[in-house]
């Protein structure tokens, strides 16, 4: 069983040995039992407090203390394309019958922005079907939201160990070791690797004090570590490409830490939907459970949106959501179950983009189907479809375009012509 401190960006303390942690500051001359004090900052050191994350670790070694680390991947090539105003959508990945672990499975389907300025979102793919063992990972790039769609996925991380099960998150911060181990046969999933500032809560306005994600539902992991000297591969991504070396040691060694920079955890069935009792379909945004700002006020780098089960009640109302083009570009997942805009093409595991002002919205089926409905209230149940908003663009990467479905503008080919008075 698994144990979990709880609350979002709360400052924590835990140590997995007695009288490890300091009382009273956070780099003593000497740290108990000879450990060593890091401190691992997300944010930079003058963030406003409100927005500042950082947390002090007690280790076993010093991070510092490793060989240079070599270039062993440059995804450049698969980069070439421009942005397109094109819609997309992607079948699940197949799960490879080799053994392939979380980290050599991530694929890059969609990207934008720049790690090396702070800003934009990267989407991936994984299907793995071996754990890690001897090799940790780490995102200098950026921070990793983990969305499992099949399997269950335990990540021993340098602050704790999560376990993560399908309609659960978990998210990683920037610079956090950790190695992924499948608790099944395989594991199949989505990452979306924010470069931007670190999610956060959206303010709730109007709703008032309580309401979608709540602070209290998110978990962090207590102190636990390894003790293993035996060889190590450390992959980072940085600057958009992977490097690595070879530790004699496991780095997964901290032994105390405090402080409100935490891998998390969270469970989208806690999450309370909010919509209308009235009329109309409301924007999508009331079903934000994370944001990253831009610098832009109420513009986001990147929210993280959900379409979980929920109960549908608006009279004289088309219920799905209604066509639209945005200024938001969307990247869109399925996590189980039908999402109510689409009636076919879009199974769990499967990817679609719609970027900036690109037209879209229901399927003609779904269309159909909605307008000819009786409005009963009707729930919509054992579904779970998210999107990742980006306020730029998504480009695709030549192996994503290559493997995208022929066409899916095809779904909204046949819309009957509307007749009106001559
Ligand atoms: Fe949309």
């Amino acid at each position: 069983m698994t144990s979990y401190l709880t609350g979002f960006g709360n400052h924590f303390a835990t140590e997995a040995i007695p009288g490890a942690l300091p009382v009273g500051r956070n780099s003593p001359q000497r740290p108990a039992f000879g450990l060593y004090a890091e401190q691992l900052s997300g944010t930079a050191f003058t963030m406003a407090r409100a927005e500042n994350r950082r947390s002090w670790l007690y280790r076993l070694r010093p991070s510092a203390a490793h060989p240079p680390y070599t270039l062993v991947a440059d995804p450049a090539a698969d980069r070439g394309l421009p942005a397109s105003p094109n819609r997309l959508r992607w079948d699940p990945r197949a799960l490879p019958h080799a053994a392939t672990t979380f980290v050599d499975s991530l694929s890059t389907m969609l990207w934008n922005g720049d790690p090396e300025a702070h800003n934009g979102v990267t989407l991936s793919t994984y299907a793995a079907t071996a754990s890690m063992d001897r090799q940790v990972f780490f995102s200098a790039d950026g921070e990793l939201l983990i969305i499992p769609e099949q399997g269950g996925l335990t990540l021993h991380t340098e602050l704790g160990v999560i376990a993560i099960d399908p309609l659960e998150i978990a998210i990683i911060p920037r610079g956090v070791r950790f190695r992924v181990v499948l608790t099944g046969d395989a594991a199949r999933g989505y990452v979306a690797e924010n470069h931007g500032a670190p999610f956060r809560l959206p303010d709730l306005g109007p709703i008032g004090s309580n309401g979608l994600a709540n602070p209290r539902d998110f978990e962090s992991p207590v102190a636990w570590f390894e003790d293993r000297d035996e060889p190590f591969e450390v992959i980072q991504k940085f600057g958009g490409k992977l490097w690595s070396t070879t530790l004699d040691h496991s780095p997964l060694d901290v032994v105390a830490w405090h402080g409100n920079l935490t891998p998390v955890k969270y469970d989208l069935r806690r999450f309370n939907t909010l919509g209308t009792v009235s009329y109309d379909h409301p924007d999508p945004s009331i079903f934000t459970v994370l944001t990253s700002p831009s610098d832009m006020p109420g513009r986001a780098n990147a929210d993280f949106v959900i379409f979980p089960p929920r109960w549908m009640v608006a009279e004289d109302t088309f219920r799905p959501p209604w066509f639209h083009r945005n200024l938001m570009s969307e990247a869109m997942g399925l996590i189980t179950g039908a999402y109510d805009a689409k009636a076919g093409g879009f199974a769990p595991g499967a990817l679609s983009l719609h970027n900036m002002m690109s037209a879209h919205g229901p399927d003609v089926a779904s269309w159909q189907g909605a307008t000819d409905a009786a409005l009963a209230p009707h729930k919509i149940d054992g579904t779970m479809a998210f999107m990742v908003e980006s306020c730029w663009p998504y480009r695709v990467t030549d192996s994503a375009l290559a493997a995208a479905q022929p066409d899916y503008d095809g779904v909204w080919g046949a819309f009957p012509k509307a007749i009106v008075p001559k």
